[in-house]
């Protein structure tokens, strides 16, 4: 046995304050390899909340693309000679627009969107324009697409790019063009503008992407948000929803089978979150379901995360409505679930939904594993309904696991419920999920220790600590959220999957926060909980190394000084990963004691976490004021090592 004494000139804090600090010892067995840590160990989460998809992740610029919107031209400002018609070629959205000459010579006749928050606009940047169009009276229709930057203040002309469109044929048919920006707008608009001498034209589903998406996809994502996806590592991806699955009322619940399919087709569902909050209410919050089940396949594919969708269970958002389905009455509900993992797995020369899937462009299978059924459910009313789903599956597709729910509650009456009815309905995660305040965060660094290794594993499927009366992305949310995660580290061959929530907000658009990654329409920042998030998952390991103080777990306890640590094992690399966070106002100094063979201690890289202040945090004017430091150390036998007040920090030991 060995005894490691490494000391911190670790700089960043003065080391003075350690000359009477009582050391903690840790005892790491890196000899004894716990369990595998699962691939699906860190994720994410993603729900159309906080303008998360349309508007955020979801590339198109334009709102209410196909004028399907309750008020038809919401988003849009109209003159001229427009007139709203409901007969065009898209069978479950309708509606479009005719544009005619004005009588009078001098007038224009034209539309003007305003996107979501205005439109960003990057300078030099390529827009692609699309719009099915026709001459409902033959002749020929000349119209320009620009884009349009509408401060008043600003002295170039309002266009900072054009194109002009002529169409001719009296048939519906789709005009596509690039137009290129020439400034960066945050607040732009579109405009469609209606030459003097134009025939009459019609105009439905009218289109604008940033030509460089996300991997250059068609219908693609935006490239910095998607990319800040890739960069997290994720292991699994939960969509669509949260609540949005629920619907506020079943109506309105997520039907991933009008999420697929071409995208002029697909029907406009209300967003759930559009009415959640007098405060904070958005009336123009509809989801477009541009951003459907295949996109969030290819998604998944794409960040090399197991895809893991939630499906209604019958069952509208609870909170707010009583609207059931019968049980009697769930068969199109459970069709919905073993329809699904066709699109996904199934032969497309066999199925009509794998089919479906291979016209898209993905013949090959997505390869799903899971499948959640209902989100935040409760009371009996959860399983009854939850049991004929789990027979069903089960019969068809015994390889699927299956995600139940212990409720929105972290703990009491609804968990308490739901967890036997999940060990007697046999599925394989109960998805748990916890919004809870820092006096929580720091009493639950044991909460898996004791958990039953029989029946169900956990999905800790959503969660994030919200600092009393303070609910926003500070820092030392997220340095409890990272205490938080050494027990679920320290517990992976319980809890199987976790993922932060909710994950995107646009600064002018959000009704719940804090959130992992924030945006406008050109810029975004990540949050200190994302770079917790970041570390866990690039450090995972592939087993959990026993970490243990005075023969207990470190995890906050009374005794612990506000310390919380894990550790694992990467083999792949050979490294042993260490992983102490410091909740307390002192610096800390510990070492590490190990069995096992010797590390090198000259080659250590050590990443922290820390702020100036609790309750600082990143902006998107200072975007990088809290990111994780990294070095790499060099250390000899006999020093001690610190880790300043408030901070996360991991350290990487390579094996000698
Ligand atoms: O993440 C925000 C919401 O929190 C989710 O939609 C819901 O599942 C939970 O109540």
């Amino acid at each position: 046995m060995g005894l490691l004494k490494y000391i911190a000139s670790l700089t960043l804090v003065a080391s003075v304050a350690i000359g009477n600090a009582q050391t903690h010892v840790f005892d790491v067995k890196t000899n004894k390899l716990g369990t595998e840590i699962p691939q699906t160990m860190y994720g994410i989460f993603f729900e159309d909340i906080n303008y998360g998809a349309d508007g955020g992740l979801y590339g198109e610029l334009i709102k209410n693309r196909s004028f399907e919107f309750p008020q038809n031209l919401m988003g849009w400002m109209s003159f001229g000679d427009v007139k709203l018609q409901d007969d065009g070629p898209f069978e479950r959205c309708p509606h479009y627009v005719r544009l005619s000459v004005c009588k009078e010579a001098s007038k224009w006749t034209g539309l003007q969107n305003e996107g979501y928050f205005g439109i960003g606009y990057l300078k030099g940047a390529d827009y692609r324009f699309s719009v099915w169009a026709r001459v409902p009276n033959g002749g020929t229709a000349q119209f320009k697409a620009q884009l349009i930057d509408p401060s008043t203040m600003s002295e170039r002309q309002q266009y900072l790019g054009e194109a002009t469109i002529t169409v001719n044929s009296k048939e519906w048919k789709k005009y596509e063009c690039t137009i290129k920006c020439a400034d960066l707008v945050e607040k732009g608009s579109f405009r469609i503008l209606l030459d003097h001498s134009s025939s009459p034209v019609d105009l439905e589903h009218i289109s604008l992407f940033p030509k460089d998406t996300y991997k250059g996809d068609d219908n693609g994502l935006r490239k910095d948000l998607a990319e800040a996806l890739e960069q997290l590592h994720p292991g699994v991806f939960r969509f669509p929803g949260g609540c949005v699955v629920e619907g506020a009322e079943l109506e309105s619940r997520y039907q991933w089978k009008n999420s697929v399919g071409p995208v002029e087709n697909r029907p406009l569902n209300e967003n759930r979150w559009l009415h959640s909050f007098d405060n904070r209410l958005f009336p123009d919050y509809f989801q477009s379901y541009g951003l459907g089940f295949y996109e969030y396949f290819r998604l998944s594919e794409e960040i090399g995360a197991e895809p893991l969708p939630v499906l209604s269970v019958g069952l509208a958002c609870q909170y707010q409505s009583k609207n059931h389905q019968p049980v009697d009455q769930l068969q199109p509900y459970i069709d919905d679930a073993l329809d699904l993992i066709e699109f996904a797995n199934g032969d497309p020369a066999q199925n009509k939904w794998a089919k479906v899937r291979a016209d898209m462009g993905h013949p090959a299978p997505f390869n799903l594993k899971y499948i959640a059924i209902g989100n935040e459910q409760w009371g009996p009313e959860f399983p009854v309904r939850l049991k004929p789903f789990v027979e069903q599956i089960r019969a068809k597709y015994p390889n699927i696991q299956i995600i139940g729910s212990a409720g929105p509650d972290s703990e009491g009456e609804k968990y308490d419920y739901l967890w036997p009815e999940m060990r007697k309905l046999k599925v394989d995660l109960v998805d748990e999920h916890f919004y809870r305040n820092e006096a929580w965060f720091r009493q639950a660094g044991n909460r898996y220790d004791n958990y039953s290794r029989k029946g169900p594993k956990v999905f800790a499927g959503e969660y994030a600590c919200h600092i009393d009366g303070k609910k926003w992305n500070q820092f030392q949310a997220a340095l409890f959220e990272a205490a938080f995660m050494t027990n679920l580290e320290r517990n992976a061959d319980i809890v199987r999957m976790a993922t932060y929530a909710p994950l995107f907000a646009h600064v002018e658009g959000w009704q719940w926060r804090p959130d992992a990654i924030w945006f406008n329409n050109t810029q975004k920042f990540n949050t200190c909980s994302y770079y917790v998030q970041q570390l866990y998952a690039t450090n995972k390991g592939t087993h959990v190394l026993p970490l243990t103080m005075k023969g207990k777990p470190v995890a906050g306890n009374a005794d612990q000084d506000g310390l919380f640590a894990s550790a694992v094992y990467d083999k792949n690399q050979q490294m042993v990963i260490v992983k102490v966070v410091n909740t307390s106002d002192k610096e800390q100094s510990f070492l590490l004691q190990q069995q096992g063979k010797p590390l090198d201690l000259g080659k250590v890289e050590v990443t922290t976490l820390m702020a100036d202040h609790p309750e600082a945090e990143n902006s998107l004017d200072n975007p990088t004021r809290i990111v994780p430091v990294s070095a790499v150390k060099s250390y000899k036998m006999g020093d001690d090592l610190a880790i300043p007040a408030n901070t996360f920090m991991v350290l990487k030991f390579h094996r000698k």
